[in-house]
């Protein structure tokens, strides 16, 4: 399970997201509003914090498309839901 919650309104929606199932296609699925425009990990619009859990991030196609997030912002624990996939229960903040 994925919760997503809004940084602006702090309102949270939790919803089941596969292991092989991009968060942000599960945003959508449940009419999360999660900005988004590439869908590809390039453009970072999406970018989003991980509160807890883990995600498998396609860090490569990430890094190698234009150091979309810097390695601070990897550190602190952002991730582009895009491009990412939950690896356990996961809460993420979005803006
Ligand atoms: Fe462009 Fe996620 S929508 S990086």
């Amino acid at each position: 399970k994925v919760t997503f919650v809004s940084e602006k309104t702090g309102s949270a929606k939790t919803c089941e997201v596969g292991p092989n199932d991009y968060m942000l296609d599960a945003a959508d699925e449940h009419r999360i509003d999660l900005n988004a425009s590439c869908r590809g990990g390039v453009c970072g619009t999406c970018v989003s914090k991980l509160k807890s859990g883990q995600v498998d991030q396609d860090w490569l196609t990430v890094l190698d498309d234009g150091n979309v997030l810097s390695q601070e912002q990897i550190a602190a624990g952002y991730i582009l839901p895009c491009s990412a996939k939950p690896l356990s229960d996961c809460v993420v903040e979005i803006n």
